[in-house]
């Protein structure tokens, strides 16, 4: 039995992408979800590449450290100096000396190529027995790009650099992507043939292709089926277009897959987040990171959700939650902050102005309105009145607060951590309670209230408060 040949991809990331002016490098540079070059990492895993070499450079600590945390097994190499594509991939190569079979090239500012087009270019490459085959596409701007010259009879001749390109070269609108699939030995060789006799004085990998069909061994060429998918981007304003691109990709896809998004043009999903059919989405929302939407959960409108789950049913009105956890049929919002930590059972419910932080809501619970709960366990149907501080931080240390089962907490109360209020209990309005509150009991720690009669006339005399006092006097039958 034949085994299929090994498939190494190589991934070039030296470059430093000055036009974006960014201390970041280029491949680093974040879109929807993942790093540029996290996108192109993802794509060589789903390829199922036996190998992952990724061409390092400027910042190259820096992304090593990047290639090493989200795709281990991929190994860096560096090239200390950025010589051109062609000397890029020469020194992959001479780093794996053993490598054989095909080598699939692919950029690491080219986040929006799919593994289906690369699967698409590796099966033209495999069916032409070719040598070479680099993925090409058709533009309507192509300027600054290499441009695919193809002989009378349709084959490829060369690839030439706009910068090297004749008028009548300039002309073609058929432009090399930078992204190839290679017979390992072929490319070895013509590699080691590359000049760097050009108008930038680079070792060009696309003159491996003159090479090789001047040898007369076979080249392809595949053009991509969405050109789109081949673009680049060199500063923040393109980078910009391929994230309106990639949105309207996400987006198209969920909304195909079952979701209702109500205004996806306001909808911004990283492509690590997920959501359930008949999950709704309303204006302006940014769903983020590991967050997942469950089947009739409503988001927004204006919401962020950063590592949140939000199981079915559930609502997140006008609200930015971070790595929180919204159980089924829950209800928040609007204008609340669902920090890290914070899990609200079935049917609780976190209401306006309220930020929690590693606080656990049990089933049917509230905490309606302008409330900090910090560290905080709130059991079973507790209802937590308007205003209430749970007071965690004592300038030291941080401490937590457990409210009982159906405990009633009064508005405007503070909870001075660590403190218990136990099942049933009740806390008197504006109280600061310091003492566990044993079930059933009411704690209340305000002073008793006195009333000073004819306090207003006497120490406010000539005020609209006197003369209202003294309308409501006339008419309190006491006063008769
Ligand atoms: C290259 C192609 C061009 C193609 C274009 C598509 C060559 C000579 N030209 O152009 O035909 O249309 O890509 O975008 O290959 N890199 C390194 N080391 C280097 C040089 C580049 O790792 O020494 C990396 C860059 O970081 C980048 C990729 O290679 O990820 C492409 O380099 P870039 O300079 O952007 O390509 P161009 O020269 O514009
Ligand atoms: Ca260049």
């Amino acid at each position: 039995m034949s085994q299929a040949p090994s498939r190494t991809v190589v991934v070039l990331a030296a470059g430093e992408g000055k036009r974006m002016k960014s201390a970041t490098p280029k491949v680093l540079q974040p879109l929807l979800g993942r790093t540029l070059l996290g996108h192109v990492l993802h794509v060589a895993s789903e390829i199922r590449a036996d190998q992952t070499l990724v061409v390092v450079g400027h910042k190259a600590d820096q992304v090593g450290a990047f290639v090493s945390e989200v795709a281990p097994a991929a190994a860096s190499v560096l090239q200390e100096q950025q010589n051109g594509t062609g000397h890029a991939v020469r020194i992959a190569l001479d780093a794996a000396p053993e490598l054989s079979g095909t080598v699939v090239v692919l950029s690491g500012d080219v986040p929006l190529l799919r593994a289906e087009t690369v699967e698409a270019l590796l099966a033209t490459h495999e069916r032409a027995g070719a040598a070479a085959t680099v993925l090409s596409a058709e533009v309507d701007r192509p300027a600054g790009l290499g441009r695919i010259v193809r002989d009378a009879k349709g084959n490829l001749e060369r690839i030439v650099e706009a910068k090297d390109a004749s008028p009548d070269e300039l002309a073609i609108r058929e432009i090399n992507s930078g992204i190839y699939a290679f017979d390992a030995a072929m490319l070895r060789e013509a590699l080691g043939k590359l000049s760097t006799d050009n108008a930038q004085g680079e070792e060009y990998l696309t003159d491996v292709f003159a090479i090789l069909a001047g040898e007369g061994h076979p080249v392809a060429i595949e053009v991509a089926e969405f050109a789109y998918e081949t673009l680049g981007c060199n500063d923040r304003a393109e980078l910009s277009r391929l994230r309106v691109l990639m949105r309207d990709r996400v987006n198209d896809a969920w909304m195909r897959s079952g979701v209702l998004l109500l205004d996806p043009a306001t909808t911004w999903i990283d492509v690590t987040a997920t959501l359930e059919p008949d999950a709704v989405v309303d204006q302006n929302c940014q769903i983020l990171g590991s967050s997942s939407v469950a089947t009739g959960a409503v988001i927004g409108p204006d919401s962020t959700l950063v590592d949140t789950s939000v199981a079915a049913g559930a609502s997140v009105l006008r609200s930015h939650s971070v790595g929180a956890v919204v159980g089924p049929e829950a209800t928040v919002g609007p204008y609340s902050y669902l920090r890290p930590g914070t899990k609200l059972a079935r049917k609780s419910k976190v209401g306006g102005f309220v930020e929690t932080k590693n606080a656990e809501l049990g089933e049917g619970a509230k905490v309606p309105h302008l409330s900090y709960v910090g560290d905080a366990e709130i059991g079973a149907k507790a209802n937590i009145g308007a205003g209430t501080i749970f007071a965690n931080y004592d300038g030291v240390r941080k401490s937590r607060t457990v409210v009982g089962e159906a405990a009633f907490v009064g508005s405007d109360s503070v909870l001075i951590a660590p403190v218990e209020i136990g099942p049933g209990a009740y806390v008197a309005a504006g109280s600061a309670v310091q003492k566990n509150v044993p079930a059933g009991n009411l704690g209340v720690t305000r002073a008793q209230q006195r009333n000073i009669e004819g306090w207003v006339r006497m120490k406010r005399p000539g005020t609209v408060s006197a003369a209202a006092a003294e309308r409501a006097a006339d008419i309190t039958p006491e006063q008769e």
